[in-house]
């Protein structure tokens, strides 16, 4: 098909990795037009946790479509609204003991993002927001302003203010808690970091490499925020829903933040639907201050409900993200212990995973020759140095392992056509000056 290339814009990105016409989707399966059958560790960048075309949902979504159910609602009070409402609320919230209140904001993750930091910038009525090195929140200009990445944030074309960077868990080693640093710099009026609205982090950074953050660093990083009168958002569009194996990936940690953002698998069938939640008392919106047309998809509302209904009303379908989780880090382990002359490493944690294969041309190599082989895997982090484990978690055992070997074949295959496997930088051993 010539039409990409004829009209669809240069800034097309996922479809240069992967240059098919897709067709057709089952669970963990992409079809393409010539028939081909892919396996999928992509799922959407997270959006299809529950697979493609989830039947149980599929069914619920066809019968509201047939009773003439409401597509749209801006923010109307719907059937299918409170219908969600109700079932997040006992379901999710009140088992976790997390009391917050809901705002539907536009359908992708960085309008959540942005509704956040709005609130919080009004409420303490500072305008900085801490944000971490490598994190990602979205590339409308507020969340761009909180995500790292340079080629997102080159394309700006104006300046990106109001955050001030902070190093994330690990970032300048493994012995350092770098929250004692933004502990000092908080504490400090002449640090040169300006009082903060809000702290805004993922607990997993998807984007930025799969940095897996210690559930010690964040407590320690809830307890600065409450020490200094500064609002924890946590950022769980990625990392929520059931990735880490928890429906919230904070839960393990066993804190309680003042916002979160959610999205991508929220909807559960892949729909566009987005929120924040927050402590009631941080509910300080005027009417229509945020607002969006699209803050009503309808039929997200009934699929995410059934999601819900189906695998978070009990403890089964997270036992079985542990369990997936647990036999993917047995495998990476075992695929750096055998593959990257000692230089590779895993990473990540529950069904969010990855093996930092040290640079971009590398991973790159290892999923084009994966995708040969059928398998569909990106990369991420900085110099896209990481293969990312990203399968929906509803996929079979089988079609786990299959995958998993698929990428150990490209792993061996690449690998035995390099010279030499490159080291990490350790950039303190690179900079330290000798006397
Ligand atoms: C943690 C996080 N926040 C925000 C976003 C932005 O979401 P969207 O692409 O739907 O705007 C993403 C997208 O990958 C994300 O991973």
């Amino acid at each position: 098909m010539k039409i990409f290339d004829e009209i669809e814009s240069e800034v097309q990105s996922y479809a240069r990795a992967f240059p098919r016409v897709f067709n057709k989707a089952k669970g963990e399966l992409l079809f393409d037009n010539d028939g081909n059958e892919y396996l999928d560790f992509l799922a959407g960048a997270g959006t299809l946790n529950y697979g493609h075309n989830n039947p149980l949902f599929k069914e619920t979504l066809i019968q509201y479509i047939q009773d003439d159910g409401i597509t749209h609602g801006l923010d109307m009070h719907t059937k299918a609204k409170g219908e969600f409402l109700e079932t997040f609320n006992e379901k999710i919230l009140k088992p976790r003991n997390l009391d917050y209140v809901v705002q539907f904001t536009g359908p992708t993750g960085t309008n959540a993002v942005e509704a956040a930091l709005k609130l919080a910038r009004n409420i303490k009525g500072r305008e900085n927001i801490i944000a971490f090195t490598n994190g990602f929140h979205g590339v409308s200009l507020g969340a761009l302003a909180a995500t790292g990445n340079s080629h997102h944030r080159g394309a700006a074309g104006v300046s990106l203010s109001g955050t001030s960077r902070m190093p994330y868990d690990g970032y300048l080693g493994d012995d350092i808690d770098t929250t004692e640093y933004l502990e000092k710099v908080l504490s400090d009026s002449s640090s040169g970091i300006d009082k903060p609205a809000a702290v805004i982090v993922e607990t997993v950074q998807g984007e930025g490499g799969i940095n897996a953050a210690s559930f010690d660093w964040l407590r320690n990083l809830d307890k600065v925020c409450k020490k200094h009168d500064v609002l924890l958002i946590i950022d769980d569009i990625q990392a929520g829903c059931g990735r880490t194996g928890t429906y919230f990936s904070f839960e393990e940690a066993g804190i309680y933040p003042d916002m979160v953002t959610l999205s991508k698998s929220l909807g559960g069938y892949g729909l566009p639907f987005a929120v924040v939640l927050f402590k009631p008392e941080l509910d300080q919106w005027k009417p229509g201050e945020h607002n969006g047309t699209f803050r009503g998809n309808n039929f997200a509302f009934v699929t995410a409900k059934a999601a819900i209904d189906h695998y978070w009303s009990d403890d089964a379908f997270s036992k079985d993200i542990l369990r997936k989780g647990e036999y993917v880090a047995e495998r990476l382990e075992s695929i750096i212990a055998q593959y990257g002359e000692g230089n590779f490493s895993a990473k990540g944690r529950g069904m969010f995973r990855g093996i930092n294969c040290v640079n971009g041309d590398l991973a790159g190599k290892i999923t084009k020759n994966c995708f040969k082989n059928g398998l569909i895997i990106e990369t991420s982090g900085a110099d896209d140095q990481i293969v990312k484990f990203f399968c929906p978690l509803i996929i079979s055992d089988e079609n786990l392992k299959k995958g998993l070997d698929i990428v150990e074949s490209a792993i061996k295959e690449v690998c035995a056509k390099e010279d030499s496997i490159p080291e990490d930088t350790d950039y303190f051993d690179d900079v330290r000056v000798d006397h």
